[in-house]
């Protein structure tokens, strides 16, 4: 994209920084990728900051750190506070484990503004079983108490599947008991570990219907108390999702070296080149990076959604879903209707969606190659 074309992009809203990809759950779902960054490559502190500072002048108003679990560093209370000080609203995306009520408290004192904890499930069982670390209910029970006490404003993130997708009703009660002021109830998204992860994830058709459903009922019933988010699985859709509001449009991802990238499974695509924050300023990367301007806009497209009138809807849907089931980032993302490439999704429905579910391959490092 041309200068003057790539000044006419908004500037972003937010940034997401992956501090690090340490973490001490082991969820089968987890967006990192399979070969996961190490502690001694991740950014230090000072580099952070600067970071932040950078991001602030861009024009992004919200930080959400995250991870893996981003309670794994020891200077998160710094880093909120340096988030802070650079004017963002600094979001903690966190699975609760790691913190303590004096921890939680300094985070606040150095300017935390909102929690955002995972929910893996409503009993200690299944949470335990989908996390892969056991006594992680009963603590993250403990910290979702500090919360509400410390009166800190809550979302819950509760990733639905093939496990817990019956509990949705009982889940929405349990986040408003939390005291959630909203829920994310995302259903699984295959990237990362929760692609080899598919056939023990993927949920029954029937299953999807009955949750579209309990979640229409509840809004009206909730619509005082919490707000629902509710992300379908994309593969049960006849149309994709706008990902990330269209590639390069609303935030970048710094991941825990320093890459910075257009969506978390931005980097799975081939040929695509990626700035580090340690070489180039977030300004440049955001409006001149050459990944970012890979496929913004429509000027990339081929048909069918070149001469599509949803291009303006979803931008074609998911550039890393394209490649990773068209093999090609270009191409219509294979949820579309219109897409070559649907009958691909509509046999993974057809087997894995109906088979017992798989095993899970949790999310350890070492574990997609060992
Ligand atoms: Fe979206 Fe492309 Fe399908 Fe049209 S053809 S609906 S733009 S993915
Ligand atoms: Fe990369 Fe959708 S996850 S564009």
């Amino acid at each position: 994209m041309p200068r003057d074309a790539a000044l006419r992009q908004a500037p972003p809203i937010a940034l997401l920084a992956e501090l690090t990809h340490r973490c001490p759950l082991a969820c089968p779902y987890c967006s990192n990728p399979l070969d996961l960054i190490a502690r001694e490559a991740e950014l230090d502190t000072a580099t952070w900051a600067r970071v932040f500072h950078e991001a602030a002048d861009l024009g992004v108003l919200q930080l959400h750190l995250s991870g893996g679990e981003p309670a794994s560093r020891r200077d998160l209370e710094e880093l909120v506070r340096r988030a802070r000080d650079a004017g963002l609203y600094v979001n903690l995306i966190t699975s609760g484990i790691g913190l303590t009520a004096d921890r939680l408290r300094a985070l606040v004192d150095c300017g935390l503004d909102h929690v955002q904890l995972s929910l893996q499930g409503i009993r200690a069982d299944i949470a335990d079983r989908i996390g892969g670390y056991r006594g992680g209910f009963d603590r993250k029970m403990a910290i979702a108490g500090e919360v509400a006490r410390l009166g800190l404003p809550l979302t819950v993130n509760a990733v639905m599947h093939r496990h817990n997708m019956d509990d949705l009703e009982a889940t929405l009660a349990f986040a408003a008991d939390l005291g959630a002021r909203r829920i994310e109830v995302a259903c699984v998204q295959f990237y990362g570990w929760a692609l080899p992860n598919r056939s023990a994830l993927l949920p029954l058709r029937a299953q999807v219907d009955a949750a579209k459903a309990v979640v229409e009922a509840a809004r009206p019933r909730y619509a005082h108390r919490m707000a629902i988010d509710f992300v379908p699985p994309d593969y049960y859709a006849d149309f994709p999702k706008a990902c990330m509001g269209g590639w390069g449009s609303t935030g970048l991802n710094v991941t825990p070296d320093g890459t910075v990238l257009p969506c978390h499974a931005a980097a799975t695509i081939p040929g695509l080149v990626f700035d580090r924050v340690q070489d180039r300023n977030l300004q440049d990367i955001w409006y001149d990076g050459a990944a970012f301007n890979a496929f913004r806009g429509h000027g990339w497209m081929k048909d069918p959604c070149k001469s599509c009138a949803r291009r303006e809807l979803d931008h074609g849907g998911c550039r890393c879903q394209a490649l990773a089931l068209a093999g090609d980032a270009a191409a219509a993302d294979p949820v579309c209707r219109h897409s070559a490439h649907r009958p691909v999704i509509d046999r993974i429905i057809a087997t894995e969606g109906e088979a017992p579910a798989a095993d899970f391959i949790y999310r350890r490092a070492g574990a997609a190659s060992g």
